[in-house]
């Protein structure tokens, strides 16, 4: 049977040559080739800087931990960071970590992320507005939020904005890319996602300051913050600046306590590879998920069919059930597993139907309507540019054939 994946990932020829040419140079830790990605990557989303980290977590909790440390910006412990209940745990993780306290807002339940009309609202109800540092939305699914407007909030109340862009490569909106309107911006290359590595992660800024801290923050907080060393040929600029008499060494000397969330070689010649990609990929993806709604169309008085704009770089292909009396989630999912279909649920309301934050969970019950609906009867699945129109006839005929039982009923 015809298996239909959320993602897929194809090691051609291209892939094949940057993997050898690392193994032939020998160096597969961090080098030229992170390097050439974090470049490429900042033109790319039209930032001055990128940095490769090891993962989208990575990415999220060493951005955090840097507006901690930063001079300017020095967010205190448990500042608050207004946020999306419904995303991949990991954002919700990293705010958590980090030492912050997330506080979400509702979403819209067309483009999954929240909308800034909800972010106004609760920021006007807060009494201390300094208790809180930085708005930090999702672009779920690709769906961008709308930066301009929560910007523009952001900058009212005095606060910062971070997006995370972990499922949005190359999304477009307010005539630029989902990743280059904010303080920072973080992205995952996980392999189920628009441009993937299988694990790495990404942070993008214009502001260099936050790159230098986030280059030592990512390796244990050394001192060292240049993009590659120099120190074998003589030209440490840490060690030229020293004055004192001593065995200094700043790749030994820790300035703050960071983590280690370094990449490796071998994932940044994955990333430059697929970069050369990205407009097919988000194409074949955008054409997907066209088909897909012809076909499905003639069931939307049960699902709710994806939003489609070609600003969009959908990670998937998201259906929402209209009517749980007549279709459960469940049901549905388990059938189109039965077809090959592969799904995965829409994530879950974080404070209300995620076991990890049940202590939030009496503080949001019955706040967040359009997160904990579509936690309970949104799905996606794939819509990947390695799908063929036998695969998307495949879906359709899977759909038509589950949906047909529950016709009239
Ligand atoms: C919205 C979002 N944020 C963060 C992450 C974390 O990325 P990673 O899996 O690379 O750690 C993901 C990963 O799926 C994600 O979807």
């Amino acid at each position: 049977m015809r298996q239909i994946r959320i993602g897929d990932f194809r090691i051609g020829n291209e892939e094949k040559e940057a993997i050898n040419e690392i193994l032939g140079t020998g160096h597969i830790s961090e080098g030229v080739k992170v390097n050439k990605f974090e470049k490429l990557f900042a033109e790319y989303t039209g930032t001055k800087y990128a940095i490769a980290l090891s993962s989208g977590t990575a990415a999220l909790i060493a951005g955090l931990t840097a507006l901690k440390y930063h001079k300017d910006y020095g967010i205190k412990n448990n500042s608050r960071i207004i946020t999306t209940p419904l995303t991949y745990i990991a954002t919700s993780n990293a705010i958590v970590l980090s030492g912050f306290e997330p506080v979400y807002v509702d979403v819209d339940k067309e483009t999954f992320g929240i909308t800034p009309e909800n972010i106004k609202t609760h920021l006007e109800q807060v009494d201390d507005i300094s208790k809180y540092s930085l708005i930090l939305p999702v672009h779920l699914l690709g769906y961008p939020n709308d930066m301009s407007s929560i910007n523009k909030i952001a900058k009212k109340y005095g606060l910062n904005t971070f997006e995370d862009s972990s499922e949005a490569h190359g999304t477009m909106i307010n005539g630029g890319k989902t990743g280059s309107m904010s303080l920072l911006s973080s992205f995952s290359f996980y392999i189920a996602h628009n441009i993937q590595v299988g694990e790495m992660g990404a942070i993008t800024t214009d502001d260099f300051d936050l790159i230098k801290l986030i280059r030592k923050i990512k390796a244990n907080g050394r001192m060292c913050d240049c993009t590659i060393c120099t120190r074998k040929n003589g030209g440490c600029p840490k060690i030229a600046a020293y004055t004192g008499e001593d065995d200094f060494d700043p790749r030994f000397t820790h300035e703050f306590i960071g983590y280690n969330f370094k990449t490796m070689e071998f994932q940044a010649a994955l990333g430059i590879t697929q970069l050369k990609k990205a407009d097919w990929i988000i194409k074949r993806r955008l054409e997907n998920v066209k088909y897909l709604n012809d076909g499905l169309e003639k069931h939307s008085d049960m699902l709710k069919l994806p939003k489609y704009d070609y600003n969009i770089s959908y990670m998937g292909y998201p259906l929402v059930i209209k009517d749980t009396k007549k279709l459960t989630r469940k049901y549905l999912r388990t059938e189109l597993e039965k077809q090959g279909i592969e799904t995965r649920p829409l994530f879950g309301c974080i404070p209300t139907q995620q076991p990890a934050y049940a202590y939030l969970k009496n503080k949001y019950t019955g706040l967040l309507p359009n997160a904990e609906y579509l936690g309970s009867n949104a799905f996606y699945l794939g819509c990947h540019q390695y799908l063929e129109q036998a695969d998307l006839d495949h879906i359709i005929t899977a759909f038509d054939k589950i949906l047909s039982t529950f016709r009239g009923r």
